[in-house]
């Protein structure tokens, strides 16, 4: 049988493919692995343990705080600030970016955005919930001050992005800009093992995920886009599945590996639909990207965007590249605007 590579010597081996690469961001994957498995535990003892239900607070966002949400918060950051290796972070839960200011995190080059748990609504009836983060180089010079503009880059700036899946097994994926791999958890030694190399997105699909409930509030574009995929067209495979799970990145991961568009569309009284572009979008769009697929917020690219603030929005309409096209004609000629 051939040897299994792990994620931590597969990070290695591609960091000495990059000469003068200083092992940071490798390091950065090691934290990341370790608050990924702290989360793992929780969420796998959520029923006997006491992390179902709310933590009785909101974010920033008007959301109600999953207790979960608040641990794996904790969790992820204390994992990047003790290990000095990066100098900021950025979190959908939290109101504004923390600077961690120990001399050793001053003179790193990086910050991380994150959604310690996406989905979080969905812990409490055991459906599969993710984690997001995504990695920049600051602007701001080493050793000073962390500034907003260290966070509020475009997504084309990222240096690497990825998820975990915590579903019928745990996962990570994850790209730097050179391909997207995915590693499965084995929890009875604690290790992520390489199991899904180079994925890419299937050209075509058959799934279409979105919320429904939200149609008769859709722009004209994706209501007619909807209806398409709902259409019979023996030629084209139509009519389309709907598969909504309701968490992003098992949404997403779902259509990577069979083919599909996810799409969250503006909608009444919300311009610009419900995900976030910093911790959400950006780094699924890079993934997306590196997979062969596309991500747009229907009408160009998501990693384009020049952010303007921590907690911005976007619409979302990513997935296989020939949907995302057929999503994207469809918002030109009948609208994409609420
Ligand atoms: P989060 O739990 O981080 O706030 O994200 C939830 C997001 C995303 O995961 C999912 O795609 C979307 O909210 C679901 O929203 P609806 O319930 O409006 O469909
Ligand atoms: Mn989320
Ligand atoms: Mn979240």
């Amino acid at each position: 049988m051939k040897d299994l590579v792990t994620l931590g010597e597969f990070v290695i081996q591609k960091q000495h493919e990059y000469p003068g690469a200083t092992g940071e961001l490798s390091q950065i994957f090691g934290a990341i692995r370790l608050a990924s498995k702290l989360v793992h535990r929780e969420i796998n003892k959520a029923g006997i343990a006491d992390i179902v239900g709310s933590a009785g607070n909101e974010n920033v966002q008007g959301e109600d705080q999953q207790k979960l949400d608040v641990y794996a918060n904790e969790k992820f950051k204390s994992a990047l600030a003790a290990r000095g290796l990066v100098c900021g972070l950025a979190s959908e839960e939290d109101d504004d970016f923390v600077e961690f200011d120990q001399p050793m995190n001053k003179g790193s080059k990086y910050v991380v955005l994150i959604d310690p748990v996406d989905g979080s609504s969905n812990i409490d009836v055991n459906v599969s919930v993710g984690t997001i983060f995504s990695i920049y180089r600051r602007v701001s010079p080493a050793n000073g001050p962390v500034i907003l503009e260290d966070f509020l880059q475009p997504g084309t700036a990222q240096v690497a992005a990825g998820y975990i899946i915590f579903g019928s097994s745990t996962m990570l994926v994850y790209t730097t800009g050179n391909g997207v791999n995915g590693f499965t958890f084995d929890p009875s030694i604690g290790v992520f093992y390489l199991s899904h190399q180079n994925l890419t997105f299937p050209k075509k699909g058959r799934i279409y995920s979105v919320n429904e409930g939200n149609y008769v509030h859709f722009p004209a574009g994706v209501k007619k886009f909807i209806k398409y995929c709902q259409e019979r067209d023996d030629a084209s495979d139509r009519p389309y599945s709907s598969r909504y799970i309701g968490s992003l990145v098992a949404d997403f991961h779902r259509n990577l590996l069979k083919g599909g568009i996810f799409m969250y569309p503006s909608f009444a009284g919300h311009p610009k639909g419900k995900l976030r572009l910093l911790y959400e979008c950006n780094p699924i769009a890079f993934i997306t990207e590196q997979a062969g697929g596309i991500a747009s917020d229907g009408k160009g690219r998501i990693l384009e965007i020049q952010p303007s603030e921590l907690h911005e929005r976007t619409p979302l309409f990513v997935g296989s590249s020939e949907l995302v096209k057929v999503a994207e004609e469809f918002m030109e000629n009948h609208g994409s605007e609420i």
